[in-house]
């Protein structure tokens, strides 16, 4: 680990914090925006852990936090997410390549669907190394478990019928739909900070998402603090 690195680390939930709280020495405690940002040790590694609560306001702000008031060097972004891929089954992984939101529509101006005006991009691209590391650190932690490298779609919506997910795949090739990463990734992008979004599937946002999510978010959140906990000692 770089002595240098202090890592970032948001859930938008308590279950996807929950489990990396109770395993780090907390130093220092700081409540921001209504949200608690606990900062410490886990393991080797000098990270701070918040829970951002649901939606891309509350992740962006909780990231701009964490860059303004504690310098973070890196931002990871873990939690479940619906799948947009069939390949990924509930309890995989998908490690970002890249996010977009989803949600945001200029159209009528010339932009490309999701992407934000003048901004110059449309997807945020998650940081080369940290997108490599997290992919061997999945395949030594839980080797059952398959991990793609992939695209995260954001938007405050939780998707759960067939049409709304066939369409974030047609107009975006998504592989995973969640509701905070592309805000995250948009935050970190404007403050020149390295990010990636770790994401368990959780259900396969459509219509048996609503049935599957509340039986499999504790086992998807599982696979994913175990395996940030040893990533970040990498960092
Ligand atoms: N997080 C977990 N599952 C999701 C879904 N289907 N849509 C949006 N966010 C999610």
């Amino acid at each position: 680990m770089n002595t240098m690195s202090k890592i970032g680390i948001i859930g938008a939930m308590e279950l996807e914090v929950e489990s990396l709280k109770a395993q780090m020495t907390v130093e220092n405690t700081t409540t921001r925006a209504n949200m608690d940002f606990f900062e410490g040790k886990l393991g080797e590694a000098d990270v701070v852990i918040v829970r951002c609560g649901i939606g891309k306001v509350n992740a962006a702000i909780c990231t701009q936090i964490l860059a303004d008031l504690y310098g973070v060097t890196h931002v990871i972004n873990t939690g479940v997410a619906g799948s947009l891929n069939a390949k990924l089954d509930i309890g995989d992984i998908l490690i970002s390549k890249d996010v977009i939101h989803h949600d945001v529509d200029v159209r009528v101006f010339g932009y490309p669907l999701g992407e934000v005006p003048q901004l110059g991009t449309r997807e945020f691209t998650a940081d080369e190394s940290m997108v490599t590391l997290a992919k061997e650190t999945c395949t030594e932690v839980i080797p059952d478990c398959q991990a793609i490298v992939g695209r995260v779609v954001s938007g405050d919506q939780f998707i759960s019928s067939k049409e709304v997910k066939d369409a974030l795949i047609a107009n975006f090739q998504g592989d995973c739909a969640e509701m905070e990463g592309a805000s995250i990734a948009h935050t970190c992008y404007l403050n020149k900070i390295p990010f990636v979004i770790i994401r368990a599937i959780s259900d396969k946002a459509d219509d048996s998402a609503e049935m599957d999510y509340p039986t499999f978010e504790r086992e998807a959140a599982k696979h994913c603090a175990m395996l940030t906990k040893e990533f970040v000692q990498k960092l």
